[in-house]
C-alpha cells in the first residue's frame, strides 16, 4: 500500500476532508501533521455530516487508526470535544486514535493574546481562526515558553511550565494590549485533569508511522490550510503559522521523504479565500454571491470553523502552478465541480500581466501582486447536473474540456473528480 499526501492546493477549504474520506478505502493510517483546530473538515456519509477541526477524518471508518503528529497544535478541548461527539454517534476513538509526545498543546492565553494582537491591529489584521494557532507557534519556536504534549502529562512540568507563561503572558496581555490578565489557578488543575484524559492516547508516532509503512500498510496525511497559507510560501503575512505543504507531512510527522510516493493537490473548481490577504481572482457582487450560494442549504461557502462568508473567485492557475512546484503534486483532484453547473460562463485565469508584461508565476512582493492583472480564457457554461456522473465520459463535453485545459495549464494530471458532497458522488480518473 502507498504512502499518499492529501493537501490543498489553493487557500484552503478545497475539499480535501472529502479526497481523504474517498482515498481513506487504500489506507490503514490517516495523519494530520500541521495547524490545529483552525481547520474545519466536513464529511458527508449518507445523512450523517461530521465536521472534524483536529481529529483526522479517517476516523470515521472504524477499522482505521488516526495519528495527530508533532507538527500539530493541539488544544485538548478541542480534541475532546471530537472524542465525545463523535461517542455519541457511536465511533469510538479508544486504541486507534494517537497523539505525538511532541505535539505543542494550545493553551487559553494563546486565543487571549491572538485576539489581542488583531483587535491592537484593526485594518491590518489576518482575519484569523482565534482558534490560538499563531500564538502556539509562537511559543514553539522560541523555545522557552512552549508546552509539549509530554510536558501536559506530567503534572509537576505541567504546573512549572504553566507558572512560567502566566507570568509572562500576564505581563503582554496587560501592559502592551491593555486586557485583563489570566489566573493560573484554575489553569493548571484544568490542564492537569486533560493532561491525565490525553495519557492513553500518547506514543511516539515518528516510531509508529515508521513501523506501519515497514509492514506496508497505507498511510494518508491529511493537510489542512492550502499552499497560499504556507508559513514560508503563500501570502505572507496573510498566511498560517505552519507549513500546509508537502514538506511539512515529513517535518510534521517524523518520516523522511524517500518514503512518499505520492502527492495529490486539492483543487476546488474555482477559487475561495476566507480571512484577509490578496486573492486576485475574486469575483465582487452579485456573482460571487451566486457562487457562495450555489452548493444549497448545508454546502454553500460558509467557514466550517468560524461561520465567515468566503470570497469566491474564479479559478487561477497561477497559484495552481505555484501549488504544483512547491509540493511536486502528483495529481490534482478537482472538487466541487457541481457547483459551477448553472453558470453561463466559466473563466480560468491562465496568467497575469503587469504593464502588459507577462507573469507566469506568483509574485513574492504583495506590492506587485496588487498590480497584476489576472487573464482569463471564458468557456461557455454546460448548464446542466453533472452530480449524477461517475466516470469522466458522463461530463458534458464543455466541463471535460474545462478539465483538459486546467491540466494543461498546471501540467500536472487529474485523479479525481468530485461531483457532490456524497462518497458516492466522485469520479475515479484512470
Ligand atoms: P481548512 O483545513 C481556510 C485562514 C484564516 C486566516 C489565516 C490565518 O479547513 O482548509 P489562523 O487561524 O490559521 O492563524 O488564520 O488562515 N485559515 C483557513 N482558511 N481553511 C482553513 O482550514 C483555514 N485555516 C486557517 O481564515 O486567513
Ligand atoms: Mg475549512
Amino acid at each position: 500500500m502507498s504512502v499518499r499526501i492529501v493537501l490543498g492546493a489553493q487557500w484552503g477549504d478545497e475539499g480535501k476532508a472529502k479526497v481523504v474520506d474517498y482515498l481513506t478505502r487504500d489506507a490503514d493510517v490517516v495523519v494530520r501533521f500541521q495547524g490545529g483546530a483552525n481547520a474545519g473538515h466536513t464529511i458527508v456519509v449518507g445523512d450523517l455530516k461530521f465536521v472534524f477541526h483536529l481529529i483526522p477524518a479517517g476516523i470515521v471508518h472504524p477499522d482505521k487508526t488516526c495519528v495527530v503528529g508533532n507538527g500539530v497544535v493541539l488544544d485538548p478541548k478541542a480534541m475532546f470535544k471530537e472524542v465525545d461527539e463523535l461517542e455519541e454517534k457511536g465511533i469510538s476513538t479508544e486504541g486507534r486514535l494517537f497523539v505525538s509526545e511532541r505535539t505543542h498543546v494550545v493553551m487559553p492565553y494563546h486565543m487571549r493574546l491572538e485576539q489581542a494582537s488583531e483587535e491592537k491591529v484593526g485594518d491590518g489584521a489576518i482575519g484569523t481562526t482565534m482558534r490560538g494557532i499563531g500564538p502556539a507557534y509562537y511559543d514553539k519556536m522560541n523555545r522557552v515558553t512552549g508546552i509539549r504534549v509530554l510536558d501536559l502529562i506530567n503534572s509537576d512540568v505541567l504546573a512549572d511550565r504553566i507558572r512560567v507563561n502566566v507570568r509572562e503572558k500576564n505581563e503582554i496581555l496587560t501592559k502592551v494590549y491593555g486586557v485583563a490578565p489570566v489566573e493560573e489557578g484554575p489553569m493548571i488543575e484544568e490542564y492537569v485533569a486533560w493532561g491525565e484524559r490525553i495519557r492513553p492516547y500518547v506514543t511516539d508516532t515518528s516510531v509508529y508511522l515508521n513501523q506501519a509503512i515497514d509492514e506496508g500498510r497505507g498511510i494518508l496525511f491529511e493537510g489542512s490550510q492550502g499552499t497560499l497559507l504556507d508559513i514560508d510560501h503563500g501570502t505572507y503575512p496573510y498566511v498560517t503559522s505552519s507549513n500546509t505543504t508537502a514538506g511539512g507531512a515529513c517535518t510534521g510527522s517524523g518520516i523522511g521523504p524517500t518514503r512518499i510516493d505520492e502527492v495529490v493537490g486539492v483543487v476546488k473548481a474555482y477559487t475561495t479565500r476566507v480571512g484577509n490577504g490578496p486573492f486576485p481572482t475574486e469575483i465582487p457582487g452579485e456573482l460571487g454571491d451566486r457562487i457562495r450560494n450555489a452548493g444549497g442549504p448545508g454546502h454553500q461557502e460558509f467557514g466550517a470553523t468560524t461561520g465567515r462568508p468566503r470570497r469566491c473567485g474564479w479559478l487561477d492557475t497561477v497559484i495552481l502552478r505555484l501549488s504544483a512546484r512547491i509540493n511536486g503534486l502528483s495529481s490534482l483532484a478537482i472538487t466541487r465541480l457541481d457547483i459551477l453547473d448553472e453558470l453561463e460562463e466559466i473563466k480560468v485565469c491562465t496568467h497575469y500581466e503587469v504593464d502588459g508584461e507577462t507573469m507566469e508565476h506568483f509574485p513574492t512582493d504583495l506590492g506587485l501582486l496588487d498590480q497584476c492583472v489576472p487573464v482569463y480564457e471564458t468557456f461557455p457554461g454546460w448548464l446542466t447536473s453533472t452530480s449524477e456522473a461517475r466516470t469522466v465520459e458522463d461530463l458534458p463535453s464543455s466541463a471535460r474540456r474545462y478539465i483538459e485545459r486546467v491540466v494543461e495549464l498546471t501540467r500536472t494530471p487529474v485523479s479525481l473528480i468530485s461531483v457532490g458532497a456524497d462518497r458516492e458522488e466522485t469520479i475515479e480518473v484512470t
